[in-house]
């Protein structure tokens, strides 16, 4: 579609003649942000993953921010989307530097022939400033806590000024009160004109802050439902998705769940 920033057309993915991903078609228009919820091995992270151009799919049309995949060099389309994942921060140096680290995200997507200059530098500091953490900079990043280290991480994936950040589960781990303080950097964050469009990955309705417009539901490789978050975030249709009773319900822009207990 002309005006989708994210047009995903009838994909499927298939592993072992296993579908993880089927029949997928999705899109994502400029001033959108999304959610992606579903149960754990639903498909979430794999979606991504194609989005991203980390993955290729086994059948179906993929079009990211104007470049069709088969058409376009995936490095290229890489630079433009953040990535904030689990599995970055195992592979950081433990005496690494904050802001070495957030630089790093610059070029890792460049190539090592690439110096970082002292622009750079200050840029990564504005963004630890903006992301609240420009208070550990002289701490190795093997001290910090979790909650800090996720700043970093979404610092590291705006620093190459990316069009889409993908947040994959960014508060596990965190406790209320640092959870709250990420999600409202997420708010703002996604309220800055001309950012970048966010898609959230997360398992709690608890964490969908206003400034997320819509929801896609997956289950077990499909799509259960996707469209604005008040008609999607409904008791019948999470009920559906996750095979379990839930209750759900919205309060000044924010939602809550409970598990009913299942009858016997
Ligand atoms: N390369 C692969 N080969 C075989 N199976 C895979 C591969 N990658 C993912 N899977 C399977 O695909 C399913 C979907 O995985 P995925 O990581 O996308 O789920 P998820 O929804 O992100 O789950 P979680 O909530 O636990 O993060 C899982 O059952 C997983 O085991
Ligand atoms: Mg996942």
């Amino acid at each position: 579609m002309e005006n989708s920033w994210i047009s995903i057309k009838n994909v499927r993915f298939v592993r072992n003649r296993r579908p993880i991903l089927d029949d997928i078609s999705w899109d994502i228009r400029p001033g959108e942000h999304w959610v992606v919820l579903g149960a754990n091995g639903s498909g979430k992270t794999t979606l991504l993953q194609i989005l991203a151009g980390y993955l290729w799919p086994t059948s179906g049309d993929v079009t990211v921010l104007g470049e069709r995949f088969g058409e376009v060099d995936l490095r290229a389309l890489r630079r433009k989307i953040g990535w904030v994942g689990s599995f970055l921060q195992a592979q950081v140096p433990p005496s690494q530097r904050p802001l070495e680290f957030i630089v790093s995200g610059k070029y890792a997507s460049l190539g090592i022939f690439d110096k970082p200059e002292a622009e750079d530098f200050e840029e990564a500091a504005r963004l630890a400033a903006r992301l609240g953490c420009g208070n550990i900079l002289d701490l190795p990043y093997a001290v910090l806590s979790q909650g800090e280290k996720q700043r970093l991480l979404i610092a590291r994936a705006l620093i190459h000024k990316p069009r889409l950040l993908i947040l994959d589960e960014p508060c596990g781990g965190l406790d209320l009160v640092s959870r709250e303080q990420l999600l409202l950097t997420l708010e703002s964050q996604g309220r800055i004109p001309g950012g970048p469009a966010m898609i959230l990955v997360t398992h709690y309705l608890e964490e969908i802050m206003p400034v997320f417009s819509h929801v896609f539901l997956l289950k077990s490789g499909g799509c259960a439902a996707k469209g604005k978050k008040d008609q999607i975030l409904r008791p019948d249709l999470l009920t559906q998705a996750f095979g379990i009773p839930i209750e759900a319900g919205g309060e000044n822009g924010r939602y809550w769940t409970r598990v009913l207990p299942v009858k016997n």
